[in-house]
């Protein structure tokens, strides 16, 4: 009996430091969850990126009155799932597919514009905003709801679209998305063959940046091409944003971005927000898990300083996100990530909230120092485009109408040209 307590003992006491270590352990991770919660308490994320929009267009062809966002399960973003991780602010992409170029691009954008404002105006727990102070007015109590087209498809080549999007309540742009447009190369060529021949950003496209400068449009450059990416980083007056990518050094995808680009985006005093999908965050098929993403902020903010940093989950872009981010209530176990490797609270809270504030005011400053510049009236050359279904505007036939006898309010549209491309 002695020799059995005596070996007792001994376990004990050699497990005992063992035990203590797990529970010290185990008791620091509780701490740094508890940090990492209170930390985005004060700073609720503004996040860059989201693809809800499409899937509630695939799932429910729209039709919000089919959906409980608030426990809606075959996604990952629902209103509990937010208020879980602290999503202060949430961009919603207002995304088409490429295949809609030069067709109804337009129409599909407006139709997912109206599919956010319903959604915003539906539920209590979201508010739509249009500004910096819009975010800070809702202050974490509700998610701030603001808008993001994806691709420059969507407006279709015309700087009048562009701003009638803004009116809407578009705030950001993405010059790109898989597909090349007349006036801005794309970082996955390989997807569509639109325009082939577009090299980075063409005279057109810097037209395109600088109406997005004059409008107080964020000009977000994921999708582009590194060639886009420089030339509008020439060429904006303002901040720009990546709204969802993440560091070519880290894994060498076209979507994410490389340390000289990184850079540029300090000295223009923009930001990348990190995105999640594994395959930005791993490319050679290494177990993904936070540890693979915290390794991309670790490199961005080696290159370009915390400063430069956002997220931008992507969350319902794609379909594989790591182990430990599965959806949009994770965003917690990030910042502890960070947290453990190090980041200083008030470099997490530039992550979350106010790196991005500082770009969104400075875009909203450029904007209100140049509200004195008229519209850009530039319109792209035609034959640069391939519109099979555009109207040809021209004034009525008429065999005595003299031209000097043509009024503009009696231009018609004569001369309907719709070729089908297939
Ligand atoms: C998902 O939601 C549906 C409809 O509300 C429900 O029937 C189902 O049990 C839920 N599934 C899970 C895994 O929670
Ligand atoms: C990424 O690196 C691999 C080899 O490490 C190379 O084969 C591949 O072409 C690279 N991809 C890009 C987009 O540079
Ligand atoms: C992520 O996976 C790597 C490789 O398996 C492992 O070493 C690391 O501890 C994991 N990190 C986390 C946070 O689970
Ligand atoms: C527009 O804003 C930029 C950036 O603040 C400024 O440099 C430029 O002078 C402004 N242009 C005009 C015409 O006001
Ligand atoms: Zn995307």
């Amino acid at each position: 009996m002695p020799v059995d307590l005596a070996r007792d003992w001994l376990k004990i006491l050699l497990w005992a430091p063992l035990l203590c270590a797990q529970f010290l352990e185990s008791g620091a991770d509780t701490d740094l969850r508890k940090t990492a919660l209170q930390l985005m308490q004060e700073a609720p994320l503004i996040d860059g990126h989201n693809d809800l929009p499409l899937k509630l267009r695939w799932l429910y062809q729209n039709k919000l009155s089919q959906a409980n966002l608030r426990t809606l399960n075959t996604t990952d973003t629902n209103i509990q799932k937010l208020r879980d991780g602290h999503v202060g602010a949430q961009f919603w992409s207002v995304y088409v597919l490429c295949g809609a170029q030069n067709k109804d691009a337009v129409r599909l954008t407006l139709e997912q514009i109206d599919l956010v404002k319903r959604m915003c105006e539906a539920y209590k727990e979201f508010e739509l905003v249009t500004s910096s102070q819009g975010i800070e007015n809702t202050d974490g109590k509700k998610t701030a709801c603001l808008i993001g087209i994806e691709g420059g498809h969507s407006i279709d080549n015309s700087l009048a679209t562009l701003r009638m999007f803004y009116e809407l309540g578009v705030r950001y742009m993405t010059l790109t998305h898989n597909c090349n447009t007349p006036w801005a190369e794309t970082s996955s060529k390989q997807v569509h063959n639109f325009y082939p021949r577009t090299k980075g950003l063409s005279a057109f496209g810097k037209e395109v940046v600088k109406e997005m400068n004059r409008l107080g449009m964020m000009v977000d450059l994921s999708h582009t091409s590194d060639a886009t990416a420089r030339a509008a980083l020439e060429v904006s007056k303002a901040p720009v944003i990546f709204s969802h990518s993440s560091a070519f050094s880290i894994c060498n995808h076209s979507r994410n971005v490389p340390d000289d680009i990184l850079l540029a985006l300090k000295k223009n005093r923009g930001i990348i927000m990190v995105t999640f999908p594994t395959k930005f965050l791993a490319c050679h098929n290494r177990i993904v898990n936070i540890s693979t993403v915290a390794d991309h902020f670790d490199h961005i903010k080696k290159i370009a300083g915390s400063d430069s940093i956002g997220i931008g989950g992507d969350y319902d872009g794609e379909d594989s996100f790591p182990v430990g981010l599965e959806d949009v209530s994770k965003y917690p176990a990030m910042i502890e990530e960070l947290l453990r490797r190090g980041w200083s609270k008030t470099e997490l809270r530039g992550v979350l909230r106010g790196n991005f504030l500082r770009v969104f005011r400075e875009v909203e400053n450029v904007r209100d120092r140049n509200v004195s510049v008229r519209a850009n009236e530039e319109e792209i050359p035609l034959e640069q485009t391939r519109h099979e279904c555009r109207l040809e505007l021209k004034p009525p036939l008429s065999p005595t109408a003299s031209t000097h006898r043509l009024k503009l309010s009696s231009l018609t549209l004569t001369v309907a040209l719709c070729v089908t491309l297939h």
